[in-house]
């Protein structure tokens, strides 16, 4: 199923890594994964979330903050049954190990642009093809996947198309309108309305939403760990300014989570 970044022809397994009839050469890591991003496509030295971030997002997680919101989705994926189904920006494999789980019988595959995030994903779960590759070219042949995971993250519309045989779909969960709300009254003076369909405009005539469903708790951020993790693994937290950030970790509050489960079908 795997193919060249560079050429698009299948890659062969040999010893330490895959190559191409026309030489491609990748390694595969100590940990498992495969390196399919070839340095011609990387934009800078060490694309995607660093070791920060990808740290932040692991503890929060972790700490089963977002629990709920794996479980939907994990339920909405074996719902459809997929056959071959990647995780696509699946950062440190949190969502994408719930997946699996659910998924026993499929082929499943993930990719991030940031190794710091796959090297600690891949020991999540290691029978699946894990590689650090570009969202924009990814590395499986045309019409080989019959579900796409897109969780809180930028996605290639035209490539995921690509990817999918006629009938499969998409399954993006990105936030929803009030998702975090109070915390971006924190932060902000004023807070913009947020409009949660505007992925959807972006679509290829090949692609269509197909079912929205959207899911919405309270957490309450209580440890001191979770207020600054949460604004570690967010883009809020990088911008916002030393008194802010003081007074967000200063004393535990409770904010909406609310998330938009999307399924985009192949037609
Ligand atoms: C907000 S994080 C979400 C990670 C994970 N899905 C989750 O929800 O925990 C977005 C992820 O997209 C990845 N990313 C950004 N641009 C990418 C690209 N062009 N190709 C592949 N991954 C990319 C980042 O490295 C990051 O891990």
């Amino acid at each position: 199923m795997l193919i060249c970044p560079i050429c698009s022809s299948a890659l062969h397994t040999e010893a330490t890594g895959v190559q191409c009839a026309h030489g491609h050469r990748f390694d595969r890591a100590r940990q498992g994964y495969l390196n399919l991003l070839p340095v011609q496509h990387k934009k800078s030295l060490d694309p995607g979330d660093n070791a920060a971030m990808v740290e932040a997002r692991r503890r929060f997680l972790g700490a089963g903050h977002y629990a709920p919101l794996a479980t939907r989705l994990a339920e909405l994926a074996a719902a459809k049954t997929p056959t071959r189904w990647i995780d696509i920006g699946c950062g440190e494999g949190y969502y994408t190990a719930e997946l699996a789980a659910a998924l026993p019988a499929a082929d499943g595959y993930a990719l991030d642009i940031s190794r710091e995030a796959v090297k600690r994903a891949c020991k999540r779960a290691p029978q699946l093809t894990w590689m650090v590759a570009s969202m924009a070219r990814i590395p499986l042949t045309t019409g080989s996947c019959t579900l796409l995971a897109s969780v809180f993250s930028p996605i290639d519309w035209n490539e995921a198309a690509r990817l999918l045989r006629p009938g499969g779909g998409i399954l993006r969960l990105g936030p929803a309108r009030l998702h975090l709300y109070e915390l971006r009254q924190k932060l902000y003076d004023e807070v913009r309305d947020y409009q949660d369909d505007k992925h959807l405009n972006a679509l290829p005539d090949s692609l269509q939403l197909a079912d929205t469903q959207t899911l919405e708790f309270r957490l309450i951020l209580d440890s001191l760990e979770a207020r600054s993790d949460l604004l570690a693994m967010t883009p809020h937290g990088w911008r916002v300014n030393a008194e802010r950030r003081e007074r967000i970790l200063a004393e535990p509050f409770e904010v909406t989570v609310s998330a938009r489960y999307d399924w985009i079908e192949r037609r």
